[in-house]
């Protein structure tokens, strides 16, 4: 099985400036693509993920032979990096990476109902930690609370129909697969102009704003950059690969907030993505983008 092909993989391990014996976080282990290659380059890596499969996975079932005292796993969120550096005897690791987002394992085979591609039930949930699911905001949520998180996190320019739609669909019968919520919104965007991304699925906006919702990214990635920061060693490194605009802006501004005070310096001034072979070889990476910076 694959459970998921690292994205821009090289450029993010060049990125880090890995020293032999240096000690590196890797703030969503998934597959441990990223972490083995900072292994073999000679770091330590303590390796974080949200979903207990990513570290069972890493753990027993990947190649990932390599010695305990080179990895440490642990079953948390980025959001308390700090805490999460501090128990395992982390303190100012040398670089930290966060490859935002979900993991193919996720997206294809969790049966979480990450994909409108599959019929699953409308879960989302990257950890079962958060009691909030998909199904309870679209068999719930109202009809402005849909609309909100469909036009912010979603970028949905149809997003005033498809709430109505939702609600008016889920009046005469549940929602609760991820293929019926999928026909509810192609249903709803019919004859409809759907804009520059019309030759998507429209669907996809809609799924997004629910993963985001559901898993708190947004605001998990701020607190996660900033306690990754704050333990950074000076000199330190600290790269982002992030897969949509909400995130990227997230991260540029955090970036430039702490160029402008005088705390980091950014190591390339446009983010770095992928080359077009790898967007060939992975369609995954196709949104990437990696920004880097240095400690002062
Ligand atoms: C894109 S995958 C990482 C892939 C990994 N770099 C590799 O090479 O296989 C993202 C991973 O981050 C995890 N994740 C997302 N948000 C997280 C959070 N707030 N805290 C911890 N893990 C998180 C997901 O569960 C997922 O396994």
């Amino acid at each position: 099985m694959i459970f998921h092909k690292p994205v821009l993989l090289k450029e993010a391990i060049e990125s880090l400036k890995i020293r032999a014996n240096g000690k590196y976080m890797d703030a969503t282990i998934g597959g441990g693509g990223h972490a083995r290659a900072i292994i073999e380059e000679g770091g330590i890596v303590l390796g974080i993920d949200q979903d207990p499969e990513a570290i069972e996975y890493v753990r027993e079932k990947s190649k990932f032979k390599i010695q305990n005292s080179k990895l440490v796993l642990v079953r948390g969120n980025f959001l308390d990096i700090k805490e999460i550096a501090h128990l395992n005897n982390f303190e100012k690791p040398d670089g930290i990476l966060f490859d935002l987002g979900i993991s193919s394992y996720q997206l294809d085979e969790s049966g979480r109902g990450f994909s409108f591609l599959r019929n699953e039930p409308l879960d989302m949930r990257m950890s079962k930690d958060s009691e909030l699911t998909a199904w309870e905001i679209v068999s719930r949520w109202n009809k402005d609370e849909l609309y909100q998180i469909f036009s912010k996190l979603g970028e949905e320019p149809n997003s005033r129909a498809i709430s109505d739609s939702i609600v008016r669909a889920r009046r005469l019968r549940p929602i609760n697969t991820t293929g019926e919520l999928a026909d509810v919104v192609a249903e709803s965007v019919r004859g409809k102009k759907t804009g520059r991304l019309a030759r998507r699925h429209p669907a996809t906006r809609i799924f997004q704003a629910l993963r985001i919702t559901v898993n708190r990214e947004l605001e998990n990635l701020e607190k996660g950059l900033k306690g990754g920061f704050e333990i950074l060693a000076g000199g330190g490194r600290l790269s982002v690969i992030s897969f949509h605009s909400l995130e990227d802006r997230i991260v540029k501004s955090f970036f430039r907030k702490l160029v402008f005070s005088g705390s980091a310096e950014l190591t390339n001034k446009k983010p770095i993505v992928p080359k077009i072979q790898e967007i060939r070889e992975n369609r995954r990476a196709r949104s990437a983008k990696l920004r880097t910076i240095e400690k002062i």
